[in-house]
């Protein structure tokens, strides 16, 4: 879906931003792209909105590779790709369910066709009661549902989000990140959609990956939910995780415990509950943990 090889990108003759890029992103899959302010994540999501021309190296969107595409290919690329801007760039002249329906109205759709479906996901985002307003009166994290609502509306293949959550409260932020997982698990019933939100909160990567390990186990795959949940408990260093980080990493290690004692495997799920005693003390987890010990042990 798409390849980097070996990019580079510098701004003018300025140092070398990126260095050596390569990777590729499989359809339907879900990235998040963290690192400090100013490491090159606008810089990387701008490369793959084909805004910017790599300074070396291949890139190649849908298959097609960059470089070789004529300016109305690049523009048919872009109409695949939902993006959402760290500024958000709503339109100020034009209401919350105007600037919804731009992307629509640009690709020449007759608004009688799809005056339903802007008010549907705009109730859906929660502006159900901002549809009218100018962007001048919306709260930040209304502004930002709204530019996720215009980058989705046409159904992009791939939807790019800058910061997602990174100018909004926690509780909307959280919001936010399930909607991009509730938005993923949509299309991959209508056809694919690969999301890449840049942020640079750890935490909220932590949250997503505890999403993402629910979705695994409300899907019925076990052993894959297991192995999301181990990865929130333990891929962040364990119980030498920031402290922030405690709270969500127990939740995933009583998930696991209960997975394995579900699926009869009743040593390895006595040993996840021995460590919420042992180490998530603090952990509201760690009383029913005691608990859920007894229970096994009893048997
Ligand atoms: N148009 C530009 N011209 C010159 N340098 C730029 C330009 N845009 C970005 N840079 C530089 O490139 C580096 C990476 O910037 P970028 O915006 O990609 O970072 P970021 O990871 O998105 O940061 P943040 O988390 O603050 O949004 C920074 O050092 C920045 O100063
Ligand atoms: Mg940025």
């Amino acid at each position: 879906m798409i390849r980097f090889d070996n990019v580079g990108l510098r701004y003018g003759s300025g140092p070398e931003i990126l260095r050596d890029v390569t990777f590729h992103v499989l359809p339907g899959s879900f990235h998040f792209l963290t690192g400090p302010s100013g490491a090159g994540k606008t810089t990387l999501l701008r490369l793959l909105f084909m805004s910017l021309r790599p300074s070396r190296g291949l890139i190649f969107v849908f298959g097609e590779n960059v470089a070789k595409l004529s300016t109305g290919g690049r523009s048919a690329l872009r109409r695949r790709i939902g993006i959402v801007f760290q500024d958000f760039r709503l339109l100020e002249h034009l209401t919350t369910w105007e600037n919804v329906a731009l992307p629509l109205r640009v690709m020449g759709k007759r608004e009688s066709d799809y005056r339903d479906d802007v008010t549907d996901l705009l109730r859906w985002v929660g502006l159900g009661d901002r549809i009218d307003a100018y962007p001048e009166v919306l709260s930040g994290g209304e502004k930002q549902r709204a530019a996720i609502a215009r980058a989705v509306i046409a159904r992009p293949e791939l939807l790019l989000a800058d910061e997602p959550t990174g100018n909004v409260d926690p509780a909307i932020g959280n919001r936010l990140l399930r909607l991009f997982v509730e938005l993923n698990r949509l299309a991959e019933a209508e056809g694919d959609l690969t999301e890449i939100a840049g942020n640079h909160q750890g935490l909220l990567q932590l949250k997503s990956e505890l999403a993402l390990a629910k979705i695994e186990r409300a899907r019925g795959d076990h052993d894959a939910a297991v192995r999301a949940f181990f990865k929130v408990a333990y891929g962040h260093g364990g119980t030498a995780a920031p402290d922030a980080f405690h709270p969500l990493q127990a939740e995933a290690i009583y998930a696991a415990a209960q997975l394995l004692e579900d699926a009869g495997r009743k040593d390895a799920a006595g040993k996840l509950y021995q460590e919420l005693v042992d180490h998530y003390p603090a952990s509201a987890r760690s009383q029913i943990a005691r608990k859920s010990l007894e229970r096994i042990l009893r048997r």
